[in-house]
């Protein structure tokens, strides 16, 4: 038996390589993490390195996740290249006991360290862990062209993204009832942005990051790969509408949103409705 039988690995693999194949991730671009349960830590153990490597320091502080092991992928690999070599693209890493370093126990192999995006994904886990009552196990980022593409002619408000994104397609009120948080441009990488769209994540399951990207939570990877599938498709349908030529002769109205969330049990975000 290898690591790579291990099933936590696998479909953590298989939700990388789903992302490479819609195209969400040139180059290096976008990272995921996942936080273990205690048995699948006790079941990747066996294949921790023997020396854990030295504790880094994140500049943010998630108390609530002390001690905690997440996987994650490295810092300047390509999700193209995850399947290929697991070993070399991935980690896992430990928290420490005060919630705002981590340490490296297995993977990367080659060098390296966890994705330049770990705060930001620590401090969202750590405010979606708060919010879903410990159910929030994924926080993924990617860079969907269509999405971002939208933060060019929008207004960079959540109430102007959720209702467009919700008026886009019509499963997307109950996919994402809640709408979507808007954090305006930032330097990526570290500390700033991660506060600001931890900030976004106490409200929001998904955040957009104007001219960049956008970061989804979930308990699973079937939903938080859903998330990002739903806004990326809602975005695409968005951009395609405006893009044709034509005059937008009808849409989705707000009554017409009140009645899907009402068929489907789903409690629309109220102020982002007219
Ligand atoms: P990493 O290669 O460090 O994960 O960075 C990619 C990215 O998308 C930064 O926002
Ligand atoms: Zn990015």
């Amino acid at each position: 038996m290898a690591i790579t039988d291990v099933s936590i690995l696998q479909r953590y693999i298989r939700m990388c390589n789903d992302g490479w194949l819609q195209g969400w991730h040139e180059r290096n671009g976008g990272n995921l993490t996942y936080r273990l349960t205690d048995a699948e830590v006790a079941e990747l153990q066996p294949y921790f390195d023997e020396t854990p490597r030295p504790w880094v320091p994140m500049g943010v502080t998630g108390a609530n996740l002390a001690g905690s092991y997440f996987l994650s992928t490295g810092s300047g690999k390509y999700f193209r290249n995850v399947i290929l070599d697991p070993a070399d693209s991935l980690c896992v890493v430990e928290i420490n006991e005060k919630g705002d370093s981590y340490r490296i126990v297995w993977g990367l192999v080659n060098g390296g360290r966890p994705t330049s995006e770990f705060p930001s994904h620590f401090m969202n886990h750590s405010v979606r862990v708060k919010a879903t009552g410990g159910a929030c196990r994924v926080i993924y980022h990617a860079h969907p062209g269509n999405l971002i593409a939208m933060t060019y002619v929008l207004p960079l408000t959540d109430r102007d993204f959720s209702r467009e994104l919700w008026k886009s397609a019509t499963e997307c009120p109950v996919v994402f009832p809640g709408g979507v948080g808007v954090v305006g441009w930032m330097v990526p990488g570290g500390a700033e942005i991660a506060l600001a769209t931890s900030k976004k994540m106490e409200e929001f399951d998904a955040a957009v990051w104007a001219h960049h990207g956008l970061f989804v939570s979930g308990p699973d990877f079937d939903t938080t790969f859903g998330l990002m599938h739903t806004i990326e498709k809602s975005a695409e349908i968005w951009v395609k509408a405006h893009s044709v030529g034509l005059p937008i002769l009808q849409t989705i109205e707000d009554d017409d949103l009140r009645a899907i969330a009402r068929e489907f049990g789903v409690q629309l975000r109220e102020e982002f409705l007219d």
